[in-house]
């Protein structure tokens, strides 16, 4: 099976971490995680006492329905992870099998908080691009592997409305990977970048510890340019 849906595969806390380069003071903010899915970050997060709020389509699902949907794609994942394995990098796993097993630990760690998380407003079913939150409530919004990687599925305009959705939501927003599903440079990269900076903001690709798709280890962080300076004099 081709992929050529979006697939709801999650990460784990951790995994964030690194990614994103959070550090303690950005996770003590108010973050929006966009598009998390069935990862256990919101739920690893609230164990240790951070509250991050989670918007996903996939929350107007039962716990039951996400699991199905999440094991529907399994053996597609994976049997694509081993014919395509010359593009990843296999040190924080160490094939597809492990990568699979991994994900399915994510999975359940997710499972296990859902209705808990749910009741108490840590996951939210909406879509970019249009969020359910007013100017400014967050202090970070995270897009990890929705935006960019599924170039060929999200036009350009989508990107573009998405970007400036989660920057009217949160202060800052930080983007990763930026590679498209085949492992190459997003096409909308450039369009992004050069739409929000015209739009005002300072936009810097930074290096992260993180890398599976090779190449694959910059994430995008976008914020308002006075952001950049008020951060810089204080
Ligand atoms: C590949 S998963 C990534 C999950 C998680 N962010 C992670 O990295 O572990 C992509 C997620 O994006 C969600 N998604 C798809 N379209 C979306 C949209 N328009 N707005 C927000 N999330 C969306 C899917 O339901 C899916 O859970």
């Amino acid at each position: 099976m081709k992929l050529s849906s979006i697939i709801p595969w999650g990460r784990n806390f951790d995994e964030y971490r690194t990614m994103f380069a959070l550090s303690s003071a950005d996770l003590q903010g108010r973050v929006l995680g966009c598009g998390d899915g069935p990862a256990s970050f919101n739920a690893e997060a609230a164990a240790s006492g951070f509250r991050i709020i989670s918007i996903d389509p996939l929350y107007v699902h039962t716990a039951a329905e996400i699991e199905a949907q999440v094991q529907a794609t399994f053996d597609a994942v994976t049997s694509q992870l081993r014919a395509q394995k010359d593009q990843y990098l296999w040190e924080r796993f160490t094939d597809p099998d492990s990568l699979g097993e991994a994900r399915r630990t994510t999975m359940r760690r997710f499972l296990d908080d859902y209705e808990k998380g749910e009741q108490n407003g840590r996951y939210v079913a909406a879509s970019l691009p249009q969020l359910p939150f007013s100017d400014g409530s967050f202090d970070l919004a995270l897009s990890s592997h929705l935006l960019f990687l599924y170039s060929e599925q999200l036009p350009l305009a989508a990107h573009i409305a998405a970007v400036r959705e989660l920057l009217r939501v949160a202060r800052e927003v930080r983007i990763f990977p930026l590679l498209t599903l085949s492992g190459e440079l997003s096409p909308h990269l450039q369009p992004v970048c050069a739409a929000m900076r015209g739009d005002g903001y300072d936009v810097e690709k930074r290096n992260v510890d993180y890398e599976f798709q090779r190449g694959g280890n910059v994430m995008l962080r976008l914020r308002r340019a006075s952001e950049t300076l008020d951060r810089a004099e204080s």
